[in-house]
C-alpha cells in the first residue's frame, strides 16, 4: 500500500509539511498490519508547470490519451501517484487561494482525467482515498466569513470527481516566523499565536492523524 502526501509549501518543516506528516504516521498506525509505504511530495523542489494546453491528453489514438505528456520532473509523480492507494494534498493559503505551486500541479494530475465527452467522464488509471489539508494565518471564525471553505469546495469537487471526495480539515491562526520580535509583525499578537500554537496547533496535529487514519479506513 502507497500513499503520497503532497506539500504545497514551500517551508518543509512548518505547519504543512507538519501536518502531512502526522497524517501520513495516522495512515502507518491504521495499516499497521499491512505493508505501507508512504512519502511526502515536496513541490517547491522540483521543476515544472503547469498545464500547457497542448491536449495530447485528449487526442484520440495518441499514445498520451488520458495521460500528461508534458516531460518535466513532475512526469514521473504522476506516474508514481496514478497507482497510490491514497493522496493527501497540504497547502498554505496564499492570497485565499491554495498556492500556485500545488494549484499547476492539479492542473496537470487532473486535467488529463477529465474526458471532453457529454458528461465530461473521468478516467484515473486508480480511484483512491483523498484529502486535503489547509493551513491558513486567518481564524477559523474569519475563515467562515470571507468564504474560504465554499471557494475551496470548488477544487475538491475536481478531486471527488476524479478519485474520491476529499477529507477536510483546516488549521488556522498559523505560527508564521520562528521569532516574531525580527519581522514586522504588528497586525498579531505574538503572544495569542504562540498560544494558539501550544493548544490548538497540537490538536490540529492529532485531528489530521486521524484524518490519516481515516482515510484508510
Ligand atoms: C505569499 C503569502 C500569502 C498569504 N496569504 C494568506 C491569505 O490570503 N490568507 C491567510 O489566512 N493566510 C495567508 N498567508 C499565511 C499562510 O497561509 C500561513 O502562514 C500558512 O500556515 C503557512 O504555511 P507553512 O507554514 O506550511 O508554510 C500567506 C502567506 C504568504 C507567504
Amino acid at each position: 500500500m502507497k500513499v503520497y502526501a503532497i506539500n504545497g509549501s514551500p517551508r518543509k518543516n512548518k505547519n504543512t509539511a507538519t501536518l502531512l506528516q502526522k497524517a501520513l504516521d495516522g495512515v502507518k498506525e491504521a495499516a499497521k498490519d499491512k505493508e505501507v509505504e508512504t512519502e511526502i511530495i515536496n513541490l517547491y523542489d522540483l521543476n515544472y508547470t503547469g498545464c500547457k494546453s497542448c491536449f495530447a491528453c485528449k487526442r484520440l489514438g495518441s499514445k498520451s490519451y488520458g495521460k500528461c505528456a508534458i516531460k518535466d520532473d513532475i512526469y514521473e509523480v504522476l506516474e508514481k501517484v496514478s497507482q497510490a492507494d491514497g493522496l493527501i494534498f497540504g497547502s498554505p493559503i496564499y492570497f485565499s487561494n491554495i498556492t500556485g505551486q500545488l494549484l499547476t500541479f492539479l492542473e496537470r494530475l487532473l486535467f488529463p482525467y477529465l474526458v471532453y465527452d457529454k458528461n465530461y467522464s473521468t478516467i484515473p488509471p486508480k480511484k483512491m482515498p483523498t484529502a486535503f489539508i489547509y493551513t491558513m494565518n486567518v481564524s477559523e471564525n474569519l475563515m467562515e466569513q470571507v468564504g474560504y471553505p465554499e471557494a475551496f469546495n470548488k477544487i475538491e469537487y475536481t478531486i471527488e470527481r476524479t478519485f474520491a471526495k476529499p477529507l477536510v480539515m483546516y488549521s488556522n491562526d498559523t505560527y508564521q516566523f520562528d521569532d516574531y520580535s525580527k519581522y514586522e509583525s504588528s497586525a498579531f499578537s505574538e503572544e495569542a499565536k504562540a498560544a494558539h500554537r501550544k493548544i490548538q496547533f497540537t490538536l490540529d496535529c492529532q485531528k489530521a492523524f486521524e484524518l490519516g487514519a481515516n482515510l484508510i479506513k
